[in-house]
């Protein structure tokens, strides 16, 4: 697959997800009432979509129907939207935009974002427990899909995860608390993603089992190159770098280990989910493909970053 053919897949499934988005909040009707305004807020435009892309992956590889997969795909997405406006929050990062705009509480203040994230929770579960759903796929199955994703949204995941983040702010950590926040804050949705999605395929026990590897590494190297970007716009463009974290020390691979061996360490991550692909050969080639999309975006402005601080 080359770049432009997977930015063309890209695009189709953000496409596909975005509609579906929009259908699953039309029956409150329009965006009259102020908090669906605020949660769409969080929804759109959106930005890389790839939590729900990932699902989508997992499952069309192992033969699902797309609309099958649509409502689980748009319930990761809307716990991923919730997480970041109440991440942004002054009491937590106290971050002012977000993919370039205002975040949520600088535009509806701090109570309608609060309670536009705990909107955007709640209906992710409501959506995919519903009537419809239990049409097309197995109450018992559905049942595992909404524990699963309750796991990773909780205290053993993305909850559990940002109150270490949280906590180790300021702090001298080590490596291994890094690794423990980086899991369950980021990586427990991208695995939930790829898992809900092979499992509504119905993938084969040991054919989960690699995915569920893959998604281990992902998630991981996910937040690990999101952090060398974020270093490297702070050193690249000065003040102006988005997430700036107002002075917060944060818990982050790069600054516990230095970006030499955060590098490293994606580099390393990298191999580790191809590996997992490998047995798939062309089955597997969306998921090989936007792992390295990911992993080599963030190695590779490392490698610009070093030659012109070097010139
Ligand atoms: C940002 O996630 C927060 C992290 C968990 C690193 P994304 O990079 O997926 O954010 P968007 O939705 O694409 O903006
Ligand atoms: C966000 O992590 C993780 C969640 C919202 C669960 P960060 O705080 O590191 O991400 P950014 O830098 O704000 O996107
Ligand atoms: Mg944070
Ligand atoms: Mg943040």
């Amino acid at each position: 697959v080359t770049q432009s053919e997977l930015a063309d897949y890209l695009q189709m499934q953000r496409t596909a997800i975005d509609r579906a988005l929009e259908l699953s909040l039309k029956i409150y009707g329009g965006q009259a009432q102020a908090i669906l305004k605020a949660m769409r807020y969080g929804l759109f435009p959106g930005g890389k979509r790839i939590r729900p892309i990932l699902l989508l992956a997992a499952g069309e590889m192992f033969g699902a129907k797309q609309k099958d997969l649509l409502p689980f795909a748009c319930a990761v997405e809307m716990i991923h939207a919730y997480s970041i406006i109440h991440d942004d929050l002054p009491a937590m990062d106290d971050d002012d935009l977000r993919r370039g705009e205002p975040t949520a509480h600088k535009v509806f203040g701090e109570g309608m974002a609060l309670l536009a994230g705990d909107g955007l929770l709640t209906e992710a579960f409501h959506l995919i427990s519903g009537p419809e759903i239990l049409r097309t796929l197995p109450a018992e199955l559905v049942l595992r899909l909404i524990h699963e994703l309750s796991h990773a949204a909780g205290v053993a995941g993305l909850v559990g995860g940002q109150a270490v983040d949280l906590e180790s702010e300021n702090k001298d950590v080590d490596l291994a608390t890094v690794e423990y926040i980086h899991v369950r804050k980021t990586g427990a949705l991208i695995l939930a993603a790829l898992r809900m999605g092979a499992q509504i395929a119905g993938a084969k026990a040991g054919d989960l089992r690699s995915i569920s590897k893959y998604g281990e590494y992902l998630g991981l190297a996910f937040q690990i190159a999101d952090d060398v970007l974020d270093g490297l716009g702070e050193t690249l463009a000065g003040e102006g770098a988005e997430s700036g974290h107002k002075e917060r020390r944060k818990a982050t691979y790069p600054s516990v280990v230095g970006i030499v061996q955060a590098v490293e360490r994606l580099r390393e991550l990298s191999k580790l989910c191809d590996r997992e692909l490998a047995p798939f050969g062309g089955t597997g080639e969306s998921l090989r493909a936007i792992a390295e999309n990911i992993i080599t975006r963030a190695i590779q402005d490392k490698g610009r970053a070093t030659e012109e601080s070097i010139s």
